[in-house]
């Protein structure tokens, strides 16, 4: 077992089971999980509440009242995992809606959301012990992470877990509307002038397409243990 805290980024497209495999790498290590994508989703949630969004994103006015949006994580005592908070009021649910996925790439393609959120992040990961997942950890947030994993899986399995996920909670969506999201939001995400979407050299690929969770945790805790 290793002594010496390390910093752990986690990128790749949609719905590849970074946050699963991020969470159960934190409870195993004893460190911080953090959801950077749940940031931009608070953002975009609060562009859509305010009139920011209509049919297309008002990035000047997004911009102004950027000091206004508060977001913070605040543990859960009983999961041990941080619950996304908006100026006070906790928004797991709706950010994790079709609503907020719809919007959410070309918000977090504003270049000013993103220096307000990479702050953030990077002061969180001060003390390393650190696991966090989204599309730019590797590249962009921790350049110095010890361990940078990159995960991919096939469209069809991405969508089906995806679905899978959000079928109880939403009645009239789709298996198809789910893939088209998610393939949108990579093209935007892979696309975008800042930050996009990008494999660090230095990271390691992993298709978890046919891998179990317990299967995938179990080689990412060998590839910790065997950092020297
Ligand atoms: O749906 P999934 O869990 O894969 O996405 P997410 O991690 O919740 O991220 C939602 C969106 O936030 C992404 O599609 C990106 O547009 C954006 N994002 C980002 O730009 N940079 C990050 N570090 C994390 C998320």
């Amino acid at each position: 077992m290793r002594t010496n805290k390390i910093t752990i980024a986690i990128d790749g497209y949609s719905s590849t089971g970074k946050s699963t495999l991020a969470k159960a790498l934190a409870k195993e290590l004893g460190y911080l999980y953090v959801d950077s994508g749940a940031m931009y989703r608070a953002v975009t949630l609060y562009a859509l509440d305010h009139g920011i969004i209509s049919d297309r994103l008002d990035t000047d006015l997004l911009i102004t009242k950027l000091p206004e949006i508060n977001i913070e994580f605040r543990l859960n005592a009983s999961s041990q995992v941080g619950e996304m908070f908006l100026n006070g009021k906790n928004i797991e649910g709706p950010i994790r809606s079709m609503r907020v996925s719809d919007w959410v790439s070309p918000v977090a393609a504003v270049s000013e959301v993103r220096t307000k959120m990479v702050a953030m992040q990077q002061a969180m990961g001060l003390d390393k012990g650190v696991v966090m997942d989204g599309r730019d950890i590797g590249s962009v947030v921790f350049p110095d992470a010890e361990l940078k994993l990159f995960l991919t899986a096939s469209d069809d399995i991405r969508s089906q877990r995806r679905f899978d996920e959000l079928k109880s909670k939403s009645t009239d969506l789709s298996l198809q509307m789910v893939k088209a999201n998610l393939i949108s939001r990579d093209q935007q995400d892979s696309s975008r002038e800042d930050s996009p979407l990008i494999k660090s050299p230095d990271a390691i690929v992993i298709d978890n397409s046919n891998l179990t969770i317990k299967d995938q945790l179990e080689l990412v805790l060998k590839l910790v243990e065997g950092l020297d």
